[in-house]
């Protein structure tokens, strides 16, 4: 079945009140759930009542407190259905159910994890607990009783204010909560077990005092303490960002370590991956503190953008997803270098969003039909979200931004509301009509900029000829020309920049330039000498740029540009033809010619010491095989395009090594380890050096003895990556995966790692390692982080292994994705996602995959997310 947003209209009754109750039993809990209804005005007064249910047996029905006749309503495993209601004075309905969180290998609505009770609803688990409107645009206010084993579960956790508790009968307990903001079912959440907790406090604006608990695993409570760092940092940022005040007396984290997702916003009680809270020196990598501090703010900022404002529909998702993805990408920004944070998210962006956009999983940022809904938490709604959220920013400035979001919560708190709802509020704030920007939202795919330059010394004038096109994308053959907001720069020989006379041709306001249609050309005047033109600085639109520009003017912007992100995007357009190239001749078995300049430039910048490591360290990471892929567009062989950018590495490599070899002596971090941007970057720094010189040395033995001196996470694992992808069989790679392995045993994280690193070990032998892998005492299919770890990361980010030439790869894939469909399809429709580019490969590779994902689909009892993903990947 196939929902669609024109066929949206409001519910028929009004939900005023939601009261329930919970016992807890690990295969028997009883929900009772007392909802206060009325007829909303102007409904139909012969309307039923028609809830929602998933996989739910009713046990008791009442009606104002009595039994209701069976003749008035119908209850299956997926609705309940109430006729005969009154015709406009308010009613209560009282729902039993019995439910078995034991048996919930799907993660959604309340399921067990080690021993804990916990619940995800978004978006559509709540149905799994009770008969309810389980809609977006359906707010109530929500009491919750909790009864459970007192022993057991000593911890009795919901949303909002703890209102009291107390004992219950032999050996049981409760406590009541009550949320008095109304919200929809998707956020309401509760955990009950045995945790230890770290506390602290907040003191909010307005000066009021808010209890801050985050809960994990006894004995981790250590390891939680940057969390809570972040959790203070993220409210204290979001009241000085945007005005944001907190609004409950308590703020409550619970990391899990079974959870599908990265975590979820439930109204004043979060619920974590624990992978996303947990880290120490010894156990995470730099990235792991900054997916914490990301994820953290991600989460507490949806209480004002997801939760006081909330979504009417699923159609909207990217109305609080894509705008709380730009404010925690903000917040880091602000709280780390913003340049390298920006190139760090543009990486991310044309990795994983550029690809989807590009192939048959292509959907616009709002979709206007979906068959499964799990299916569209995708990166087009996140990440290209946040792109056309930063896009409105450029557009109306930062501070009229700023005063369009205060309209925003001024108009629409306490509301479901819409994407047309938010945009409204910045063309009020800034008198401009935002009509054809909205295309953003619209259509689907990445636009393709083509642009040319022509500089005319004897009259000073420089001309741009630029041309939008956006590709065809499944269901949308033609589109019509967006508002692409380009932020430019004109550099001079001596690294300033021209400002213009004039400018005709396009509206330019401040730095920005505004591409409206089809084509255009733009003339800029009174400019003395030929300039180098800086285009899309910042990644101010998401799009394929082509612009042929001399080799010499990019690295005139890697090496002089104002805007560092223009100076990692030069390097890379530089890099790019080279990769490419040397993937062809690969392909042709004719010699790889690597580009003397482009190692130049990339040795110079390593050897900057003006400029930041962590930047540095983004300039030497070469596009990876899959930005090569993209580039190549169709008919790829990944094993030429791993080979050809290995040739291009060894190159730079081999160019001169003492420059790798000064950066490792230079940027030792000393003292204690420190999780702070600047430490990072040295690492980040370092471990890009070590990479080169291993390839340059040829031997395990710089990687292996950077793996004995690690005295953290970070290094220990960027070791470990050199000696296994660089030297997967010698003596040195194996002793050290053993040593990890065995220091780590009792560590999920950590293991995680491990299965990773091996998982990504290029080249046909992948897969049987994969599968060695698989028959290990750590590898287990319950836990979601371990198969994404291996099975996951294996599909996703191992090229030349998962797409073996044989196609074994991809029937490996079709298997696992038939064993784990019946116990948890979420994870195995995301992890089936890893072969969306199937279109792309060459001829052979591409009619293994399509058996493949024949072989799915023709399996039989599929979920409706695996089959949704299946059908859209052989159709699109
Ligand atoms: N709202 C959560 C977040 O982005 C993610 C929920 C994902 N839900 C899902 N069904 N995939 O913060
Ligand atoms: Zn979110």
């Amino acid at each position: 079945r196939i929902i669609h947003l024109a066929d949206y209209r409001r519910t028929d009754f009004v939900l005023e009140r939601v009261d329930l109750t919970f016992e807890l039993d690990p295969t028997e809990t009883r929900v009772e759930a007392r909802l206060i209804f009325h007829r909303r005005e102007g409904a139909d007064p012969a309307a039923p009542l028609v809830l929602d249910g998933d996989e739910l047996t009713l046990a008791g029905l009442l009606f104002d407190q009595v039994e209701m006749e069976p003749s008035r309503y119908d209850a299956t495993p997926d609705s309940l259905t109430i006729r005969d209601l009154p015709a406009s004075e308010p009613f209560e309905i009282t729902i039993t159910t019995v439910i078995n969180p034991e048996a919930n290998t799907q993660l959604m609505g309340l399921y067990r994890t080690n021993g804990v009770y916990c619940t995800q609803c978004e978006a559509e688990g709540f149905r799994r607990i009770t008969y309810f409107p389980d809609r977006p645009d359906v707010l109530a206010v929500y009491t919750v009783n909790i009864i459970a084993d007192k022993a057991s579960c000593p911890l009795l956790l919901s949303n909002g204010n703890f209102l009291g508790g107390a004992g219950y009968g032999e050996g049981k307990h409760f406590a009541a909560w009550f949320d008095p903001h109304p919200k929809p079912s998707y956020l309401f959440a509760l955990v009950a077990g045995d945790l230890g907790v770290v506390e602290d406090t907040f003191v909010t604006m307005s000066g009021r005092e808010v209890a801050l608990r985050i809960y994990v695993e006894h004995g981790k409570e250590p390891r939680a303490a940057y969390a809570m760092d972040a959790l203070k940092r993220s409210m204290r940022w979001d009241e000085e960002a945007f005005g944001c005040e907190y609004d409950l007396d308590i703020f409550m984290v619970v990391a899990v370590s079974d959870f599908n997702m990265g975590a979820m916003e439930n109204k004043g009680l979060n619920v974590f991956n624990d992978k996303y809270v947990l880290a120490d020196p010894e156990t995470a990598t730099d990235q792991d503190y900054a997916n914490i501090e990301a994820i953290i703010a991600h989460e507490y900022f949806h209480n004002w953008t997801g939760n006081r404002v909330t979504c009417r529909d699923w159609f909207q998702l990217c109305l609080k997803e894509g705008l709380t993805v730009y404010r925690d990408h903000e917040f880091s920004a602000d709280q780390r270098s913003r340049a390298v944070k920006r190139i760090a998210e543009v990486r991310h962006l044309k990795s994983e969003q550029f690809p989807e956009d590009a192939g048959p999983l292509a959907h616009p940022v709002r979709p206007v039909k979906y068959r499964e809904i799990n299916n569209f938490y995708t990166t087009t709604v996140y990440e290209k979200g946040s792109e056309v959220t930063r896009m409105i920013a450029t557009l109306v400035g930062r501070e009229t931004f700023r005063k369009g979001m205060d309209l925003y919560f001024e108009r629409h708190d306490g509301d479901a509301a819409t994407i047309e709802d938010f945009v409204k509020c910045f063309e009020a704030a800034s008198g401009r009509d935002l009509t054809q920007f909205s295309l953003w939202y619209h259509q689907a795919g990445t636009p393709l900029v083509t642009v040319s330059s022509a500089y005319d010394a004897g009259k000073g004038v420089l001309t741009l000829s630029l041309e939008q096109t956006i590709p065809p994308t499944p269901g949308q053959a033609v589109k019509e020309p967006m508002h692409i907001p380009l932020r430019f720069g004109l550099l001079l020989a001596d690294g300033s920049e021209a400002v213009p006379s004039a400018v005709e041709g396009a509206e330019v306001t401040g730095d920005v330039l505004h591409l409206t249609a089809r084509r255009q050309t733009v003339t800029f005047s009174g400019i003395a000498s030929r300039p180098v033109v800086s285009l899309n600085r910042g990644f101010s639109a998401p799009i394929n740029l082509h612009f042929e520009q001399a080799p010499a003017d990019l690295a005139h912007i890697a090496r002089n540009d104002s805007d560092l992100f223009a100076r990692w995007q030069a390097l890379t357009d530089l890099a790019l033809p080279n990769l490419v190239a040397a993937a062809r001749n690969a392909r042709a078995g004719t010699p790889v010619e690597p580009d003397a300049m482009l190692a130049d430039t990339l040795l110079a910048i390593a050897a900057d010491e003006t400029l930041e490591p962590a930047f540095r360290a983004q300039a030497l990471a070469l596009p990876s095989e899959s930005d090569i892929a993209r580039e190549l567009a169709s008919n790829n062989d990944p094993d030429a395009i791993r080979a050809g950018r290995e040739a291009v590495f060894a190159f730079v490599a081999g160019r001169d090594p003492a420059v790798f070899a000064a950066l490792t002596e230079r940027h030792r971090t000393e003292g204690p380890f420190a999780p702070d941007a600047a430490s990072a970057g040295r690492r980040a720094l370092r471990n890009a050096a070590l990479a080169y010189l291993a390839v340059a040395e040829g031997t395990p033995a710089r990687a292996a003895g950077a793996f004995a001196a690690a005295d953290n996470m970070t290094d220990l694992s960027a070791a470990l990556g050199v000696l296994a992808h660089r030297f997967p069989d010698a003596p040195e790679t194996a002793e050290a995966l053993e040593a990890f392995r065995a220091r780590f045993a009792d560590n999920a994280l950590v293991l995680d790692k491990w299965f990773s690193i091996q998982a990504t070990i290029p080249g046909a032998g992948a897969l049987d390692r994969v599968k060695r892998l698989m028959g290990s005492p750590h590898f287990t299919m319950a836990n979601p982080n371990r198969v994404r770890a291996l099975v996951g990361t294996f599909a996703f980010a191992n090229p030349t292994g998962f797409n073996r030439a044989d196609g074994a790869g991809y029937r490996f894939l079709a298997e696992q994705i038939l064993a784990i469909d019946p116990k948890n399809p979420q994870l195995a429709a995301r992890i089936l996602t890893a072969m969306r580019s199937w279109r792309a490969l060459e001829e052979v590779r591409a009619d293994h995959a399509l058996n493949a994902l024949r072989s799915i689909s023709n399996a039989g009892k599929l979920s409706s997310d695996v089959a949704d993903i299946v059908e859209r990947m052989l159709k699109g």
